[in-house]
């Protein structure tokens, strides 16, 4: 399969084996990283841009001689190629410092704007977002806080336990005439499920117009795409969005991001959080980070290209190790929890549990010797014991939850690496059971 050949040839995804001590008898134990949706290693092409641009482009993209010219070229072929990527305009996108800016961005713009515009009109509202129960953090946690702080008032719409997905109907039933902004994942973190943002951008649409009539302010419709971009097609047009999170180090790029605002400043208002010296055209000023903004160009470019054949390699080995975990345990012990009939999810990723009293997610992944993944999101890996509220929102039981791993597989991992991992989790299996008569003995 083409598509395994010219992605399995190399050493990505294995950055983690461990080197040998070189006096040592037995060869060192053989790690297998997937863990790809907290981060993803740079591709070489990439490094190789981040670097040049290193050497050669250090100039200030501002400066008008020849160094600072350079830089801009290449910041401008960069933009175009996530725009390319999106199928957005270039005009369209502006850089940040990762997917935790461009959300809270998006959210303290559209505050902003509801401000300035109603508070002229001295009806006394307060903003109204609302937005879906399995969100990152850098949507929950500044939503909170606007709520907390009177700022804003927000609808958490919790998702169907059913598809889990966030239902298209219950966000257009949390809407008040305050609204004045719809903020829904593109693909979740830990299930993969796909939210329906097409159908919610045009559901808005529609209600938009009607409001217009009554005086009430637009809705504008952002997602966070972090997750999806890489593994999925993304466009922006298909989507019907007005803002769209890019986050470099989750399709092989730098940890820097960017935001697309559909027609940026003009159809669509932006107020920048940060003040400075003018680049960004001020909307986020700052001299520009002209290697990692060349190497997020890079890595957008590679998905354009293959984005397909990154699809079907990273669909193939995950299902392959959802078949040989159904295989190799008991199917009754199994849980998959990231499988919702009829929902459409991400390629790479496989949310599971193996129901035992002594089995959960951390305690399992701990005695794994050869499988580096995660129970839940990254960012919340020092909650010790609590299941993830992602996978309780979604329907799945208390003790299953509490059992829940999340493996996400890459561009480079291999059939043989699935069949390391499942074997490896038997053998933690075994040792934290013990023998069968000791099974369930410490519940
Ligand atoms: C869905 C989603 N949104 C946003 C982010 C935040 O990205 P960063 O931590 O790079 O700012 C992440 C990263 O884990 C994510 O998974």
């Amino acid at each position: 399969m083409e598509a395994a050949v010219a992605l399995t040839g190399d050493a990505r995804g294995r950055a983690a084996s461990q080197p040998g001590d070189g006096g040592e008898k037995t060869p060192p134990e053989r790690k297998v990283y997937m863990d790809y949706n907290a981060t993803t290693p740079l591709e070489p092409e990439v490094i190789q841009v981040v670097t040049e641009a290193m050497r050669e482009a250090w100039g200030n993209p501002s400066s008008p001689y020849p160094a600072g010219k350079k830089a801009k070229d290449i910041i401008d072929t960069a933009r175009d190629n996530l725009a390319k990527m999106i199928g957005g305009k270039p005009q369209d996108i502006i850089f940040t410092s990762g997917g935790t800016e461009s959300n809270n961005l998006v959210i303290h713009s559209v505050v902003r704007h509801f401000q300035h515009t109603r508070s002229a009109e001295g009806d006394g509202a307060v903003p109204h977002l609302v937005t879906c129960t399995v969100e990152h953090d850098s949507i929950r946690l500044p939503l909170e806080h606007l709520a907390n702080e009177q700022v804003a008032a927000v609808t958490f719409v919790p998702v169907s336990k059913v598809s889990g997905q966030v239902e298209v109907e219950d966000i257009l039933a949390a809407v008040r005439p305050a609204t004045c902004l719809v903020t829904v994942m593109l693909a979740n973190n830990e299930t993969g499920v796909i939210m329906p943002i097409a159908e919610i951008s045009q559901r808005i649409k529609a209600l938009n117009r009607k409001r217009a009539a009554s005086g009430l302010p637009v809705i504008l419709v952002h997602t966070d795409a972090a997750q999806a971009l890489g593994k999925r097609r993304v466009d922006v047009e298909a989507l019907g969005v007005d803002f769209l999170t890019i986050v470099g180090h989750k399709f092989y790029g730098p940890r820097i991001g960017a935001l697309y605002v559909r027609g940026l400043g003009e159809l669509t208002p932006l107020y920048p959080m940060l003040f400075g010296g003018g680049q960004e055209r001020n909307f986020r000023p700052g001299t520009e980070n002209t290697p990692m903004i060349a190497g997020l160009g890079k890595a957008a470019e590679l998905v354009t290209k293959n984005w397909e054949a990154y699809e079907a390699h990273m669909r193939d080995v995950r299902d392959y190790l959802e078949e040989r975990l159904l295989a190799e345990f008991d199917k009754q012990r199994i849980h998959l929890n990231s499988r919702f009939p009829g929902t459409e999810r991400l390629p790479n990723t496989c949310n599971f549990s193996i129901r035992g009293p002594q089995l959960q997610g951390r305690v399992l992944l701990a005695q794994c010797r050869t499988l580096l993944a995660s129970v839940g999101a990254a960012c919340h890996s020092d909650q010790v014991d609590r299941p993830s509220p992602v996978l309780l929102s979604c329907g799945i039981p208390f003790d299953v939850a509490r059992n829940a791993l999340r493996l996400s597989v890459g561009r480079s991992t291999t059939r043989a690496e699935v069949d390391l991992v499942v074997q490896d989790l038997k053998q933690a299996v075994a040792r934290l059971e013990g023998p069968p008569g000791a099974r369930g003995a410490s519940s």
